[in-house]
């Protein structure tokens, strides 16, 4: 289970299996965004999803025949076998109480299991029931089993579930979640040398401050959250424990992290100073405010007046501190976000704030960098090393950081 794929293995295709939660019908949105992403997907269904949603359906959005049926073969090979030894990854989404009971003892009698069975590669679950079956002793003993082997759980949520309970875990994930921790799988399958090292606990900061000017008012930055939560679902795909400190974004909470949210400077640098000691890689991802009002206004600002001045005091620089603190074997890595002198500017706080490497990134380009789903980075290591990556997702960006820093720490 979980190996990593051979080479011959084309990296981008994938099968997604659907199975009859009623939550098969977010699973066509799930192939046409993950088709769109450039992901190929062999829909699989079990023949009690098909009730829910016609596998035309499918086949229109994957733009590949469905597979329900695994007496009509279209090739002398067993299609569980052939789809097997194409795929990269399994999804499984939504994946019943049934399904991952059969999966979790072996029994293989629909395409869907028989394929699962056939598959010695990463899997992906999404589960989706009734709250009250997610608690049942032999759910919870299934997934155990599961977890165990090495597949993968994102989800279930809290929420609306069908059957109108709300306040427990059963939901599955949002299509958001299940898209972005798929595209993580495929990038760290894509990269045996990600799970070659150790089990790391991983530290990742994302996303903006905000600073109050009065109760209704804040100073932020144009940062998303989307690099460092790739960073985090990333690692957390490769294994390791990861805590995100995560200041305000619109982003879903990945799954599969431990996630402290934030929202100003201050409750930043506290979050990272009680979870930075047992860490072994910092990633400070996050855009960090320098300057807060000295004295945010306990009422809203009125504009009676014809101009405003603010004044303003410095914020701690959390990286600068940490890195200070640090002990033997903990990898501290810093970004710089710069408008010009890029590279010369990042080696300066490589240097100032004692990182291991710093990612450095050219916010003045529209087309990378804030908001946006690519990034293009330069790597500079402390012990010399620089690497320069090309424009990739920021998923793919975030794969290529890991597999340098995990490697040189
Ligand atoms: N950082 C931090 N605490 C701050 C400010 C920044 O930990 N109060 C971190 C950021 O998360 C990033 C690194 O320091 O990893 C560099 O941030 P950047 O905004 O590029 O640089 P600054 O140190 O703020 O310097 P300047 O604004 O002068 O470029």
């Amino acid at each position: 289970m979980n190996e990593s794929p051979t080479a011959a293995v084309p990296p981008d295709c994938i099968a997604l299996g659907v199975t009859s939660s009623i939550a098969a019908y977010k699973a066509a949105d799930l192939t046409s965004q993950l088709v769109q992403a450039g992901i190929a997907v062999h829909v699989v269904m079990t023949p009690n999803a098909t009730k829910l949603v016609h596998p035309q359906t499918f086949m229109t959005l994957s733009r590949h025949p469905v597979t329900v049926d695994l007496w009509q073969a279209p090739d002398w090979r067993p299609e569980h076998v052939s789809l097997a030894e194409r795929i990269a990854l399994l999804v499984v989404a939504p994946a019943t109480a049934n399904f991952l009971g059969k999966y979790a003892h072996g029994v293989a009698d629909d395409a869907l299991t028989t394929l699962a069975l056939s598959h010695s590669g990463p899997v992906l679950v999404a589960p989706a029931m009734n709250p009250r079956m997610w608690r049942h002793p032999a759910v919870r003993e299934n997934v155990r089993i599961l977890r165990e082997r090495g597949v993968a759980f994102v989800g279930p949520e809290r929420g609306r579930v069908a059957c109108g309970e709300e306040t427990e875990a059963g939901r599955m994930a949002s299509v958001e979640s299940v898209r972005r921790a798929v595209e993580a799988h495929l990038a760290v399958a894509r990269r045996a040398g990600l799970r070659g090292g150790r089990r790391l606990r991983v530290l990742v900061t994302a996303g903006p401050t905000r600073e109050a000017l009065d109760p209704v008012r804040y100073l932020s930055n144009r940062s998303s959250g989307r690099m460092g939560y790739a960073l985090a679902e990333v690692a957390a795909a490769a294994g390791h424990d990861v805590v995100l400190v995560s200041g305000p974004t619109g982003l879903a909470q990945p799954q599969s992290c431990r996630v402290t949210d934030v929202v100003t400077a201050e409750e930043m640098a506290r979050a990272v100073e009680r979870e930075f000691p047992s860490c072994d890689l910092l990633i400070m991802c996050a855009a960090v405010a320098d300057f807060r009002p000295a004295a945010p206004a306990a009422g809203k600002v009125k504009k009676g007046a014809a101009g405003l001045t603010v004044e303003f005091e410095r914020t701690r620089d959390i990286l600068e501190t940490v890195a200070g603190l640090r002990r033997e074997g903990q990898t501290v890595v810093g970004f710089a976000a710069e408008t010009e002198a890029v590279l010369e500017n990042a080696r300066g706080k490589l240097t100032r704030k004692r990182l291991d490497w710093i990612v450095a990134n050219d916010v003045r380009r529209a087309d990378v960098g804030f908001g946006g789903d690519c990034n293009q980075v330069t790597m500079v290591s402390r012990a010399g090393a620089e690497v320069s990556l090309p424009r990739l997702s920021k998923i793919e960006t975030a794969a290529e950081i890991l597999l340098a820093v995990t490697a040189a720490g």
